[in-house]
């Protein structure tokens, strides 16, 4: 169980040993979660994550003066940079996220001040939680807090993306940063990535009890407490593939898009084709390859509104077979997955009580996401990780997550 209080008060103090005195902002900005809605941002659909309680920390003040001087706890260095002249660092490359979004604060006319920041995280880096836009997200907003600018949440979100984009590199989707600006606790954010709209979405105990039999992945037993779990199962494999795949992908979607366009000359994204028509149009789709990836995309949209549906609903079991389908598509249409995912996901979905379970995030690594009813995470804890460490050799690391409010500052003191 992490203890925020605990933990903010020793940032304070490593601040004040840092630099000495005190910093004039404690800011929090979480990880994330993803439900269901995988690939889907980039095609402007749907997704349904989660801000968790794993975060990054940023303690700062103002320096007087244009110079930026982060310390970064988890790597035991420290960067220095001018506002005057901000380019990327070749060599402590964790520090061009901060960069990026100084950069792009300062491309849109705000005459940042300099601070000196202390930076300390427990989101697993290159876990598929988005410790990036955690960092971005929570730069952005120590900025905010203490220069005092006015800026939505969407669009510090969105400055957060371009920061990723065109000064880190990555060309990420919007779901990390907007979820990690605007989660909320006991939600999960059902995010429409074109209108860039979000409704919360309540993560209640199940209502009905889930039913008995059916085909594997079972259901879980009568019986239970009727609460549920988000449970992160982090395999330990470091993406590998992530950027150069998840380009390719990108393109083959747009490949989907141009040759769908010639029939369904209303469609601008993969979000506006229906799975009716994709039904009817999939043949013009010849390459292999841009079928299947279009194929998982427009069920994937599919499935997270119905997932959100269910949720309402109560219907647990409905959602955790969602999640199944999920990642079963994304294992062998958008073929994102990756031995390790696999056996994580199929561990989970032999434990009596887990309502579904799936790789979560990018892929080619990092974690799964489980929902698993409350009596059932011991078991799942137990036999997952056997099951996993017996196939691999590998511990995995497994824990609970809460869904938490997105950025904001820490109450001081
Ligand atoms: C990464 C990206 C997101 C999203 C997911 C896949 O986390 O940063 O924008 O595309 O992959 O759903």
């Amino acid at each position: 169980m992490r203890n925020v209080k605990r933990e903010t008060s020793s940032v304070r103090r490593r601040f004040a040993e840092i630099f000495g005195g005190e910093p004039g902002a404690v800011v929090r900005a979480p990880g994330r979660v993803n439900l269901i809605g995988e690939h889907t941002d980039y095609n402007d659909g749907y997704v349904l994550p989660v801000a968790i309680d794993r975060s990054v920390l940023v303690a700062a003040a103002l320096r007087g003066d244009r110079q930026v001087v982060i310390h970064a706890l988890d790597f035991g260095e420290n960067t220095k940079f001018s506002l005057d002249d901000i380019r990327p660092d070749q060599a402590q490359t964790w520090s061009n996220y901060q960069r990026g979004v100084a950069y792009f604060l300062e491309e849109r006319g705000i005459k940042l001040p300099g601070l000196n920041a202390v930076v300390v995280g427990d989101v697993p880096i290159g876990s598929g939680l988005s410790s990036s836009a955690a960092v971005e997200v929570s730069m952005a907003y120590t900025w905010q807090v203490l220069a005092g600018f006015e800026m939505s949440r969407v669009e510090l979100a969105l400055l957060c993306q371009r920061a990723e984009n065109e000064f880190v590199g990555m060309n990420c989707g919007i779901m990390d940063q907007f979820v990690s600006a605007l989660g909320q606790r006991d939600h999960a954010l059902l995010i429409d990535c074109r209108s860039l709209d979000c409704q919360p979405i309540p993560l209640p105990p199940p209502l009905a009890p889930p039913k008995l039999g059916g085909t594997p992945p079972c259901p879980p037993k009568l019986g239970g407490t009727g609460g549920a779990a988000i449970v992160v199962a982090d395999t330990m494999k470091r993406r590998g593939l992530v950027d150069s795949e998840y380009n390719t992908r990108r393109r083959e979607c747009e490949e989907g898009v141009r040759i769908l366009r010639r029939y369904l000359p209303e469609v601008q994204a993969l979000r506006d084709v229906s799975v009716a028509q994709f039904k009817t149009q999939s043949s013009k789709l010849k390459a292999q390859n841009v079928r299947r990836r279009c194929r998982h995309i427009i069920y994937e949209n599919e499935r997270v509104l119905k997932s959100v549906a269910a949720l309402r609903a109560g219907d647990l079991a409905a959602f955790g077979q969602l999640m199944n389908e999920s990642h079963i598509s994304l294992r062998d249409d958008y073929e994102v997955s990756c031995a390790e995912l696999d056996i994580m996901a199929e561990a989970a979905w032999r434990v009596d009580g887990v309502y579904g379970s799936r790789m979560t995030g990018a892929g080619f690594g990092g974690c799964t996401v489980s929902l698993v009813a409350e009596e059932a995470i011991e078991d799942f804890r137990v036999r997952v990780a056997a099951a996993y460490e017996e196939a691999t050799g590998i511990v995995p690391q497994i824990y609970i997550c809460r869904a938490e409010d997105g950025v904001g500052e820490v109450s001081p003191r």
